[in-house]
């Protein structure tokens, strides 16, 4: 379970301090999924990297499982919104450096490695290296990263964001497809409200700088097969997109 009480967070810069979160109540229970959605510069990366336990400090309770965030014992996938791939690392290298660091020893994790990478169209590119690959490429790889690991919570800031369309689509099934098989608990961050209603079986609304949650939707669409089809998938995005367009204009 995630439980974050209470959590402020202000940064300094310039000699100047403001907030970036205030007042931040959630609850996820494990196992589930939870699509962010919120405007521009309200504090959705910065709300990830408190949970990845990059940002230290802040005020209030975050914890998972009743413990504090403490990186080195639980496993936390993090997929930051420039995909967090190392330049000097082939692909293969950057795949396999989640588990890794996780392992200590070499006897790295690698089940179900050869089907990531299947599936998230990477085959063939194994030994490029960062630069060398499109935008979506390296987002893919950052995925595959993140999937290898099996976390106990997985943390993804605009995954899909370089991807067209259909691949899109696709790397969203090949999350579903995984998160089935491991019902990891996830927090991504989307500006999509079509991603937020196929991904997230709750979808948190934040808005206004500093952030503040606004709205907590339990998205009964979640899970339903070919959503994208279903009579009430296009009315439910025609609603949350009018909640957040009222919510942003406040
Ligand atoms: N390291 C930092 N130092 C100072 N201010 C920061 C820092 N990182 C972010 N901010 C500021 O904090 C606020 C929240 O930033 P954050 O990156 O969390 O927003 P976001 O919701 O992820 O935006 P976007 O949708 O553009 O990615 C912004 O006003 C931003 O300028
Ligand atoms: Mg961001």
């Amino acid at each position: 379970m995630i439980q974050i009480k209470n959590l402020n967070v202000n940064y300094e810069a310039g000699g100047e301090r403001y907030a970036a979160l205030k007042d931040i109540n959630l609850e996820l229970a494990a196992g589930e999924t939870c699509a962010i959605i919120g405007p521009s510069g309200c504090g959705k990366s910065t709300l990830l990297k408190v949970l990845a336990g990059i940002i230290k400090k802040y005020d209030g309770v975050v914890e998972i499982n009743g413990q504090p965030i403490t990186p080195s014992q639980q496993r936390i996938g993090f997929i930051p919104q420039n995909y967090g791939l190392l330049p000097w690392k082939n692909v293969w290298e950057n795949i396999r450096l989640g588990v890794k660091i996780k392992n200590k020893k070499n006897n790295d994790d690698l089940e179900g490695l050869d089907f990531l990478i299947q599936q998230l169209g990477l085959a063939g590119l194994e030994n490029r290296y960062p630069g060398e690959l499109s935008g979506g490429q390296q987002q893919r790889v950052a995925l595959a990263r993140s999937f290898l690991l099996k976390p106990d919570l997985l943390l993804m800031d605009e995954p899909f964001s370089a991807l067209d369309a259909m691949t899109r689509e696709e790397i969203q099934n090949v999350f579903l497809l995984a998160w089935r098989k491991s019902s990891v608990s996830t927090i991504l961050v989307t500006h999509n409200v079509e991603e937020a209603l196929y991904l997230g079986q709750k979808i948190v609304i934040l808005s206004g700088i500093p952030g503040t949650i606004s709205q907590v939707i339990d998205n009964s669409l979640f899970g339903v097969e070919d959503i994208r089809n279903h009579r009430d998938f296009f009315q439910l995005s025609l609603e949350l997109r009018k909640m957040i367009k009222e919510d942003w204009s406040r």
